[in-house]
């Protein structure tokens, strides 16, 4: 795009950042700034604002000479952000969390779920037929959004926790049945991430068959133990990163709306 003085005035208003704690090592500042760059919008700017708690958010919006257009959230604040916020889309609101928001020319803001989209399309095109009945490991903030998806995708899942409860398994009950029985697992907790990668989730591996669909939601290392556990013995495999493309280009079209 070759900068004429008026876009490069419009083109400083487009402003974004990524809320959240501990984020230094973001996907999503780099993702984007490539982004900008390769689409020669050289004004556009995305910031990493890490808040040691989510109090301090009214702080970076409204105390800032430029103005924001969106913002991506992260953990720990995709669920309290949202007292922050003047509408939440009806996907974030059922579950209950927001990882992106837009901000409207007359300043409302908006809260919205692509995690859901980045899933869905992720994962559908690898569903075959008997794949009708998910684990899903850990049931922490992305776990409502995976529950969610598979619901609009009618797979029966359970959750497997640490925590037994009447809606979640405990790790040490599951067993050959219950992996015959539930041919997708997915892993929605942080274990195997880089430099953690010899650890896997504490799933009875030797009972995975070519049946099975193993999809992690960690990118970072691209084949984790569990995916590893799973190729190892003829399953389908897929890890977080088309996911996470998926939900911050979605994201990008919610901005740009
Ligand atoms: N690819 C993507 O687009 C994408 C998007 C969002 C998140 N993620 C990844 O998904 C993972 C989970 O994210 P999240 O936001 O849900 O995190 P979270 O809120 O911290 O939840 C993680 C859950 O994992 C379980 N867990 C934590 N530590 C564990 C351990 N040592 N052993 C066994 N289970 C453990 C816990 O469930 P229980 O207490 O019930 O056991 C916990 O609630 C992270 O690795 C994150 O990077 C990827």
């Amino acid at each position: 795009m070759v900068q004429t003085a008026k876009n490069i005035l419009m083109d400083s208003r487009f402003k974004f950042g990524l809320i959240g704690k501990n984020i230094s090592y973001s996907f999503s500042k780099k993702y984007f700034t490539d982004k900008f760059q390769k689409l020669g919008l050289n004004t556009y700017k995305y910031n990493n604002y890490d808040i040691p708690e989510i109090e301090e958010f009214p702080f970076i919006i409204y105390q800032q000479e430029e103005k924001f257009q969106g913002f991506s959230v992260t953990i720990p604040y995709k669920q309290s952000i949202i007292k922050y916020l003047d509408e939440v889309e009806e996907d974030a609101q059922k579950i209950g969390a927001v990882n992106t928001i837009k901000i409207t020319d007359d300043n409302r803001l908006i809260g919205y779920n692509t995690d859901v989209y980045g899933f869905e399309k992720s994962i559908e095109p690898l569903l075959q037929k008997h794949h009708n009945k998910a684990l899903i490991l850990g049931t922490g903030g992305v776990s409502k959004a995976i529950a969610y998806v598979l619901e609009k995708l009618k797979i029966n899942f359970k959750f497997v926790s640490r925590n037994i409860s009447e809606n979640s398994l405990g790790y040490p009950i599951l067993d050959q049945n219950i992996l015959n029985e539930y041919t997708v697992i997915i892993n929605c907790t942080p274990v195997g991430t880089y430099p953690d990668i010899d650890n896997s989730p504490n799933i009875p591996y030797e009972f995975i068959t070519d049946k099975h669909l193993l999809f992690d939601l960690i990118y970072n290392p691209s084949e984790t133990k569990f995916l590893q556990e799973g190729r190892k013995r003829g399953a389908i495999i897929k890890n977080g990163h088309e996911m996470l493309e998926l939900q911050a280009e979605k994201s990008w079209e919610i901005w740009n709306s």
